[in-house]
């Protein structure tokens, strides 16, 4: 009867603790889910700035759907186009003094990521293997997400 009861014990104290740990799981999700304060690093850029960046920003997020898209026809063509468009050749066309005014952290990210659509670009016209366009890919969006964490854009 002791033993059983002992057994009980320690199964409740089980169950209350994988009980406390999912409250406080979704406790912990909600909190990140509903964003009521912008704790990312403001950087001031003019209306005109801000239009470049976000033009950019547009066509990263149009390149990486067409190259998903790409990805499951396994049509290479269409992916290193799509890729190419938003690589070197976008990196280059950002206004120097634009440029000068990023802060350190971006201006590292930001080649990275034109980079990143650059080797992708490279692999559908070299090998053309949809898999490591995809591993590509994951990585990249890797960047995408650590920048947007940091940073937001303001007009002064
Ligand atoms: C170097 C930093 C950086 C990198 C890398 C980056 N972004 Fe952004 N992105 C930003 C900032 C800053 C904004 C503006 C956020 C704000 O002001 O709230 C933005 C905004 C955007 C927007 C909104 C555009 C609009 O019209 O409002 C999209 C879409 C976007 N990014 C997609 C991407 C994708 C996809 C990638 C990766 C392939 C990427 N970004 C990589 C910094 C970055």
């Amino acid at each position: 009867m002791r033993k059983l009861s002992l057994k009980k014990g320690f199964l409740w104290s089980v169950m209350g603790c994988c009980l406390w740990g999912s409250l406080a799981q979704a406790q912990s999700t909600s909190q990140e889910q509903i964003v009521t304060q912008d704790a990312r690093e403001i950087i001031w850029v003019t209306e005109s700035e801000k239009a470049t960046l976000l033009s950019e920003m547009r066509g990263f997020l149009e390149a990486t759907q067409k190259i998903l898209e790409g990805s499951l026809a396994d049509d290479m063509e269409v992916i290193e186009e799509a890729a190419r468009a938003v690589g070197i050749k976008m990196m280059k066309a950002t206004p120097k003094t634009l440029h000068d005014k990023l802060p350190t952290g971006f201006t590292d990210k930001g080649p990275k990521a034109h980079m990143g659509f650059e080797s992708i670009a490279d692999e559908a016209a070299g090998m053309g293997d949809r898999e490591v366009v995809l591993e590509h890919l994951a990585a990249l969006q890797k960047t995408c997400n650590g920048c947007h964490a940091i940073y937001r854009l303001k007009v002064k």
